[in-house]
Formats: structure tokens, sequence, C-alpha cells
């Protein structure tokens, strides 16, 4: 277990969390090496002997450490901003198994993605595909491309976080398709590699993560008989985790179905998973300032606010909270409260009407943090970001300073009107 109690002091792999607080400080993020590495390594023995690309999608936590450990486990990286491209660069990643997504890709990064020679543009819209062709063009080079389809299929997931339905903003419609293949294969500077969806996030379920992968399938199908070729099917990411009492089907049976969809055809299964990979390998380890007891009510005030973790006033995400001391002293009297910041929101809350045992200066641990969260974080209210820390062992090391707060306002100026 990566975050378990031993004599009643929740630990990160073997170093209690209330000693990394003192080394680090709160709020801080916690990540377990070991747990990336399980991640890892549950997808990878799923794929075992099949043509497959495990692309960690970077966007769920991009921190340098991370992605340095995915990299050397052999991951390639789903990215969706030329600033995610130079993270993967920076810390060492392969461009050539790097995948680029997103609705709103610009010259520039185009530029920077074909200059670094990453494996794929995963087209979003006609618009897309002729200004993908034209910056290769400008550079000579053929631009390796795959369109996203929008498969239309309901991921029965959160709306802020299902894109496979025809309503969003993602991919290109599944009735467009063929057209735009055939008019891509047309063009010189376009080189089309494969077919990609991705119907959201925090899928329990396999079906709709299975029937998004059969139309996939069936389209390239089509296209192979119109002389259109593809070589890899990209199924997106999406695989839940256990927040709260969810019980996602096991990563082996969402790419066990993928892979028996694709049959006996030659395609590469491409995956590019995100929280599947890191949210349970986290927490947000934060402290109580004050205990705030109220007529309707009851309040435990921490040292993390919204900006540290944006899910739970975003979404309306449960994430589990376990004090670090597991029975509180006998002066510490349980009660029901909402953990909230300081920030000034009635939105700010990380948890609600949770039966905690607290008082000022105990610790708490936010845990399936490690997706989604340092990510989405801000410096609303001038809070300097939290420091992210990960452990291997007993081992812990700084991977990310806490942010100074003069940092924060450095790249200001008064004018001398
Ligand atoms: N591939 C594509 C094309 C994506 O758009 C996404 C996520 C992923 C892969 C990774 O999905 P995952 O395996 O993490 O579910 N901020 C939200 C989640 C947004 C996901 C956006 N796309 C949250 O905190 O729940």
């Amino acid at each position: 277990m990566s975050f378990a109690y031993r004599d009643g002091v929740l630990c990160a792999e073997q170093l209690p969390l209330d000693e990394i607080a003192r080394r680090f400080g709160t709020p801080c993020y916690v990540y377990s090496r070991s747990a990336i590495e399980a991640a890892y390594g549950d997808f990878a023995r799923a794929l075992e002997g099949r043509r497959a690309m495990i692309c960690y999608s970077v966007k769920a936590n991009s921190n340098l450490a991370v992605l340095a450990l995915l990299a050397r486990l052999g991951a390639g990286f789903d990215i969706v901003s030329g600033g995610e491209l130079a993270r993967v660069l920076a810390a060492g990643g392969d461009p050539r198994k790097t995948l680029f997504s997103g609705v709103g890709k610009t010259v520039s990064e185009l530029q920077l993605a074909l200059e670094k020679s990453i494996f794929c543009i995963n087209v979003e819209s006609e618009a897309e595909l002729e200004r993908v062709d034209a910056v290769a063009r400008h550079l000579g080079r053929r631009a390796p491309i795959a369109f996203r389809v929008n498969p239309d299929i309901d991921a029965k997931t959160h709306p802020y976080i299902s894109t496979g339905l025809r309503e969003t903003k993602f991919g290109v419609a599944h009735a467009d398709a063929e057209r735009l293949y055939k008019h891509a294969a047309s063009m010189p500077n376009v080189e089309l590699l494969g077919i990609g969806c991705h119907i959201g996030s925090q899928l329990t379920d396999t079906a709709p993560f299975v029937a998004a992968v059969e139309r996939m399938v069936a389209l390239a199908d089509r296209l192979a008989a119109a002389g259109i070729r593809l070589q890899h099917i990209d199924a997106g990411g999406g695989i839940g985790i256990r927040q709260k009492d969810e019980a996602p089907r096991p990563i082996g049976e969402f790419l066990g179905g993928a892979l028996a969809a694709l049959g006996g055809r030659a395609h590469t299964l491409i995956v590019d998973p995100g929280r599947s990979m890191v949210g349970n390998a986290g927490l947000l380890l934060t402290r109580v300032e004050y205990v705030k007891p109220g007529a309707a009510r009851s309040f435990l005030v921490v040292d993390a606010a919204m900006n540290d973790l944006i899910r739970p006033a975003l979404y309306d995400a449960w994430h589990e909270v376990r004090p670090v001391r597991a029975a509180g002293d006998d002066t510490t009297q349980a009660a029901v409260y909402d953990v909230v910041g300081p920030v000034c929101e009635s939105g700010d809350f990380l948890a609600r009407d949770r039966r905690l045992a607290a008082g000022p200066g105990d610790l708490l641990a936010v845990m399936s943090a490690g997706a989604y969260g340092m990510t989405m974080s801000s410096n609303y209210n001038t809070r300097p970001r939290a420091a992210e820390v990960m452990v291997a062992g007993a081992d812990a090391r700084l991977v990310r300073r806490r942010e100074s707060v003069e940092a924060l306002y450095g790249l200001e100026e008064v004018p001398q009107w």
C-alpha cells in the first residue's frame, strides 16, 4: 500500500506524513513513486506482447519528476500544448512517442511539434487539418496525423468531463470522418497514421470505452476498403479510479476489451491514461488552522484551498479526507465538518459533511489528489502554489519548491506615468 497507517500514523510508503509536513511544510502534494510504477505496470502487463503504446496524459500531473519516471519506464506522452511538449522534453521524454491532442493548437505549437519530430498530431477539425498541412509545407515536412473522431457515445460520467458526445467541442464528427480522411489523403504534406477518440474521464464501466474502440475499428475498416490504411487506433484515456465507493473495472479489463475489439487486426493500440496512472498515487497534505463550530454547519479551516485542489468546487468531486494520526487524542471529539480553505468563496471546500476527529494543528490528507490536483491549481488570493514531494521507500524528495509570494507578482510592473 502506498498510503497506509503504521502505528497509527498515515504514511507515504515508509515515511510518516507528519515527518513530511515537518520537513516540507503544508500544504504539500505528496506522490508515491511505487504507486505510479505499479499503475504503469498494470498497463504494460495488459498490453504485453501486443503492438501498443502507453502515452501518459501529461495534463493529469505534469511535474518533471513524474514525467521523468514514466519516461524511464518506457511511456510515451499525450500532450495538449507547446508547454506540455517542453515539459516532456525537459524530463527526457521521447518526442517520437508523443501525441499532440487538443482543439486549439497554434501555428507556433504545430511548428515546435514538427521540428521536434513528434509521433502524431491528433487533428480535431477541418480548419486544423488545413493549418497542419500549411505549417508542414512551410517546414518542408510531412506531418504525421490522426483524426480525433467524436464517436457520439455517452460516457455516463460527469458532464464536464464527458467528451465523446456530439455536443462537445472535441474531435471531428463521426459522420464527417470519411470525407476528411479522403481529403487528408490527398494532401502532400500530411501523412495519415491513425484514428483516435476519447469519450470522457473517470469511466468505471468498460462498455462505453470498448464501444468507442469498436466504432473506431469499424471506421478504420471502411477507410481500408477505400484504400486508406491506418496504423494505429488511439482509445484515449478515461479509465476511472476508486475515490469513494466506485468500483472501476480493472485496467486489464478495459485494455482487454479494446484489444478484443481490434480482433486480429495489425493496428497498434494506443492508450493515453492520466488519472488511472497518477490519481491514487498522490495526496494533498494540509494542516487544520481553526475549528469553527457553527449553528448550521461546522468547519475545519485548513491551510489548503480551492486554489490548490479545485476538483471539489468545480465538479463536486469527492475526495476522501483522512486524519494523519488515526485516533485523535481523547480531548478531540469527532464531529461532522466541512473541510474548507481560507479562500474568499463559498465554493472553497475540499470536502463536506465528513465525520472527523481533528483539532487545530492536526494534519489531514486529502486523498486521490495525484491527478488534476497541482496541474489545475492557481494563485487565486495570491496564494503561492503548494510544494510537491515524491516519496520512494523512506526517501522523500522535494520535486517542486513552494512558490514564493514575490514570484507571484514578479512579472508585474507599476507604470511610472
Ligand atoms: N486523452 C485525451 C484526449 C484527453 O482529453 C484526456 C483528458 C485524457 C486522455 C486523459 O484522461 P484520464 O485518463 O485522465 O481520464 N480535470 C478533470 C479531467 C479532465 C480530463 C480531460 N481530458 C478532472 O479533474 O476530473
